[in-house]
């Protein structure tokens, strides 16, 4: 058995390329290291993830170079896919909308380009919340349209979601589109609030709240996502194309993660507060009936414990002796 991971020296690649290697399967993994954060970080993860040379074979290498990942292609035969790749993040979309053509339509057409002689088991893609935009319904289900989205994020998304379905469609491929809902962890991305908050609150910096920390998200703890995406792997349902919601059900204010970062590190932020950003949703709730009926994907880890997990991995990472 033989595993594809693409960004696998990102946040949830990493996770899940640890993971599989633990399992004693094979996995080429992927990555550019792009520099829309620190890549030192994403280099860290990577050697973290090299302990183990055996079982993981790395290339950096672009999504977009089609004949670099054809090489790719022609030296492994791949029985899964994992493409989580993307360009991410919701603000930078509007400064930079080329980044999300290349890094998300792009480069999820050329991996498709190359599926569809010989099809993988399976192709999961990563996708996100985002794509249900100005859904007013209390939560979101995966029969809502998406047809609003309010950030070019989330319209590269659905376009991805577009073309893999046509892609399953024409070419007989069985794809899982998978709209993960704010994914927080150790080894997490420095561009998201927690993250942000708890480096500036440690360093008595201010830290920007956006509508007043009023608006909320479904946030979700990495190893559930991981143990999702593992159940997804090895169960068989017969449906070729499906888009499955991945979070907690479990929404919470911004606010409040604010003050359990506070109680974790035992200290106060000084807090500005400022406008709503265009492009930001004022809540996420994932709607899990589908993935449990399905998968019987059930969310276990509790916010607290999760950012308490994420605090002790960032004080040991950054080597903090005193907060
Ligand atoms: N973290 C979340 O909260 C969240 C929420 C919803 C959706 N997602 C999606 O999950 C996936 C993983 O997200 P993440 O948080 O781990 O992000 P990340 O930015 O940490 O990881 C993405 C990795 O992909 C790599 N990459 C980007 N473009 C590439 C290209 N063209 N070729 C090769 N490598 C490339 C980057 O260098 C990076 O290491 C993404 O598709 C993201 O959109 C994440």
């Amino acid at each position: 058995m033989k595993y594809l991971v693409t960004g696998c020296a990102g946040f949830i690649g990493y996770h899940l390329t640890k993971f599989l290697i633990k399992k004693n399967i094979n996995v080429i993994g992927i990555d550019s290291i792009n520099n829309y954060y620190d890549p030192q970080l994403k280099k860290d993860r990577l050697k973290d993830i090299l302990k183990d040379k055996k079982k993981f074979k790395f290339y950096k290498v672009n999504l977009c170079h089609k004949n670099k990942l054809k090489r790719i292609f022609k030296k492994h035969k791949f029985d899964y896919i994992i493409h989580l790749a993307a360009q991410a993040g919701v603000r930078y979309s509007m400064k930079n909308p080329f980044s999300y053509i290349d890094n998300n339509i792009l480069s999820t057409t050329n991996i498709l380009e190359l599926c569809k002689e010989k099809p993988p088991k399976k192709i999961l893609f990563a996708s996100s919340s985002s794509v249900y935009g100005l859904q007013k319904s209390k939560s979101f289900n995966e029969n809502q349209n998406t047809n609003t989205p309010i950030s070019f994020y989330a319209a590269s998304k659905i376009s991805m979601e577009a073309i893999a379905h046509s892609y399953s469609h024409l070419y007989n491929i069985p794809i899982k589109v998978l709209r993960l809902f704010t994914v927080y962890g150790p080894w997490g991305r420095p561009d998201m609030a927690y993250f942000n908050f708890t480096k500036k609150i440690i360093k008595n910096e201010k830290i920007d709240i956006f509508n007043r920390g009023d608006h909320f998200r479904d946030f979700t703890y990495v190893s559930d996502i991981i143990r999702f995406i593992d159940i997804i792997l090895k169960k068989k349902v017969n449906k070729k194309f499906e888009i499955l919601n991945l979070g907690s059900n479990n929404p919470k204010k911004l606010g409040l993660f604010i003050e359990l970062i506070e109680k974790k590190l035992n200290k106060k932020s000084i807090k500005n507060y400022i406008e709503k950003q265009s492009g930001d949703m004022h809540g996420t709730h994932a709607d899990m009936k589908k993935s449990i009926n399905n998968y019987n994907l059930r969310y276990k880890v509790d916010l607290e414990k999760g950012i308490n997990q994420f605090i002790d991995w960032y004080i040991d990472y950054k080597k903090i002796k005193k907060i």
